[in-house]
Order: C-alpha cells, then structure tokens, then sequence
C-alpha cells in the first residue's frame, strides 16, 4: 500500500530548523521559525512559568482524563485574557471555550467545526497568510481562497482593496483575520481600520474567524486584542483560535484554545456540543501540563503580574531589534529603504527580497528565513546585526 506514496518536501517553515541546526557556521543566523530569543540566542523559559510549574506539579494529585474540553478555570481564564471580563459576549454567556495542543489545534478543531456548520465552505485568508492555514484548512474540507491584504511593492496594507473584497463575501463563509502580529507581513489592521472590518462582517454576516497566536507581542495584551472584542461585539457568531506558545514561551507544551461565539446561550451550547464530538474524533482530549501552568499563572495576582513584566520584555526586544536592524542596515549604506520594518508589529516582516537572494543568503551566509524573505525578527541580537546587515547589503 504505501509504494502509492510519493515524498513530500519539508515543511516551508519547520523545514528551517533541521537545515540550522546542521549548518557549522559559526556565524549562523537562524531567522526562520517564530520562537522568542533572548539576545545570546535561547528561548528561555520564563521565570513565571518556572514558578507555576513548581506549585502545579507540588500540588498535582491524578493524571487521570480530563475530558474533551480540558481545563474549565484555563477556557474562563482564557475567555477573559482574550474577551476582558467584562465583555458582553461573557456576562451573557454566549462564548464556549475548549483547551487544544496549541493554536494549530485550535485552527484545526475551528476549521473542522466550521465544515460540520457547511461541509466545504469557502473561508477567506489574507494574501499571504500563514504558510500552514491553507493546508490545515484543506485538510478539515474547507476551500480555501484570498482577500487582498499585504501590499509588497509599497510595505503597506491594501486596505482598500481587502475592504471591497470582503464586502463581495457571502453570508455562508467564513473570513479568517490575525488579531495583532500578522503572520508573515507583521503588518496590522489601525483600530480605525478594524471598525471598518467589523462594520461590513456584521453587515454582510459571514463568520469572522480570528486567529490570535501573538496577543501581547504587538502593543500590548489588551490592545493587540482590541479587534477581537470589537468584532464579538458587533456580531452573532464568531470563531477565535488562540495560542499560548508564544506569550507563555509554552511552545512544545501546545496549549491554545478554541472560541465560539453564538448569538444566545443555547445557540452556543449546540456549538459547544458539535465542538466536543469534533475534538473526541480527532485527539480525543487535549494535554493538561500547558493549561495547567498558564491558569496557575493568570489566576493569581502575583504570577500574571509578573507574565506581563516578561511579556514586555520580549515585547520592548522584539521592537528593538526591528529598529536595530533598520538603523544598521541604514548606517551601512543600504540602497533601499527598511524603515518599514520598524514600523511593523510581531515577530515577523518580510525583508523584500527575491527568493533567488533569500537562497545565496542561506548557501553563501548561513542566513536562514522563509523562501518569501518573511525573516523572524527575534533571531537578531546585537551579535549578529553587523553580519547580517553587510550581508543582505551585499546580496541586494
Ligand atoms: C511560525 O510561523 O514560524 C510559527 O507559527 C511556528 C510554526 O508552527 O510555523
């Protein structure tokens, strides 16, 4: 049965890693997966989980199942992370949260859930999106196709071009959105911006689904949430994945969480049932350990006082390194312009330059990114500028 198979390159973003990892250089740049580093190159595990994780495994009593939804203090402690406590869509309980192995299973169980509302309906993603949302979103029946979002040749949004097209989208589908952080671009919708996107969701009624992998890796944890909760309460349905990989630093523990919003209480719990048959016939239940760590963390005072310290840090980093790079690239005589760079959000931004470039940058200069130049902004330090800013100089 399997000589019927036929080998499938390496993931376009994991793929990275491996090639890194056997590369001698002693110059390496790894800009290629979404991880935080710190400025000599580690992701450390931060200070509040360490702690979190130490009360959790003193105290821990079974590892008995846990249940489809997983952990109900983590999906309320998550609702209000992402929602704010107070939001409509809480106090009147019409938001049902379950626990999943990371955002990418929230994405999954989302997209699965969608496709059992309307078996292959259509879902928007921006052009470019996430180079794994199309084949996740496939894989669960859906077709996929675009809006226009990322404006390459000006560093922009085309924001009036995504507008019109999704006032062409129909009722019956589903439009996938990046709550803050946009994954490759790092260009974000302005809060202006995302009033206009909610006005023509509610007025066209498709299902918003947004995916918040970064929230507290833009502005801030509530600001980077602001279409989020502008979009819940405009709406009767949404869809929201999140993730804590990256803002926790949990990435292999994979804890993330799937919304659903429905327009009463009851609408939400036929949801939340169909939710729970698609999470058993996939994997059944999801780990405890991630979710564990980050309700001990947002449920106490101290703990999530001192998360949205280290949340900052690698935040204030992240920025730092997007100026440091324009600053050098600058002082070294570049020939084009990068200020754009500084001013995009998140981990990521793409760099510009052909894939040829992105090519000579990984086999001449042990430089690693994604084939369309989206470079992972954590992976500069203060070590590697000089090199990496002569380098890409010297392939433009
Ligand atoms: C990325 O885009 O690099 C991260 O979200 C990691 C991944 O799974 O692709």
């Amino acid at each position: 049965m399997f000589e019927h198979l036929s080998a499938l390159p390496a993931d376009p973003i994991l793929g990275l890693l491996t090639k890194y990892r056997e590369d001698s250089h002693p110059q390496k740049v790894d800009l290629g997966v979404g991880v935080y580093k710190d400025p000599a190159g580690n992701t450390p595990i931060l200070d509040c989980v360490k702690t979190a994780e130490k009360l959790r495994t003193d105290s821990e009593t079974t590892k008995v199942y846990i249940g489809p939804t997983g952990s109900a203090p983590f999906n309320e402690l998550m609702n209000a992370l992402a929602f704010g406590a107070d939001h409509p869509v809480v106090q009147t309980r019409r938001i049902r949260t379950v626990s999943t192995p990371g955002g990418t299973g929230a994405l999954r169980v989302a997209a699965e859930f969608i496709a059992k509302c309307k078996p292959g309906a259509t879902i928007w993603v921006s052009d470019p999106t996430w180079a794994n949302h199309t084949g996740l979103f496939q894989a669960a029946g859906l077709t996929v196709k675009t809006y226009p979002y990322y404006d390459y040749d000006n560093k922009c949004l085309k924001f009036d071009e995504m507008l019109t097209a999704l006032k062409q989208v129909g009722a019956e589908d589903a439009v996938l959105l990046h709550a803050c952080c946009h994954n490759p671009s790092g260009q974000d919708l302005s809060t202006a911006q995302w009033d206009a996107v909610v006005e023509v969701a509610k007025d066209k009624g498709f299902l918003p689904f947004i995916d918040m992998a970064y929230q507290g890796f833009g502005d801030g944890v509530d600001e980077d949430a602001y279409g989020v909760r502008a979009m819940a309460a405009a709406v009767e349905n949404m869809v929201l994945a999140s993730s804590c990989s990256k803002n926790f630093g949990l990435y292999r523990e994979r804890i993330g969480a799937c919304s659903i919003i429905g327009k009463d209480s009851a609408q939400a719990d036929v949801s939340l049932s169909v939710l729970l048959y698609v999470v058993r016939c996939i994997y059944s239940m999801p780990p405890a350990h991630g979710a564990a760590i980050v309700e001990t963390i947002l449920g106490s005072a101290e703990l999530k006082a001192q998360w949205l310290d280290e949340l900052k840090v690698m935040r204030d980093r992240i920025n730092g390194n997007r100026a440091m790079l324009v600053n050098k690239l600058h002082a070294l005589g570049a020939s084009r312009d990068f200020s754009f760079i500084a001013r995009q959000k998140g981990m990521f931004s793409f760099l510009g330059i052909s894939e040829a470039q992105v090519n000579t940058l990984m086999k001449d200069y042990s430089i690693y990114m994604v084939g369309s130049s989206r470079i992972s902004i954590a992976g500069i330090s203060e070590d590697n500028v000089d090199y990496l800013a002569k380098s890409i100089i010297a392939v433009l």
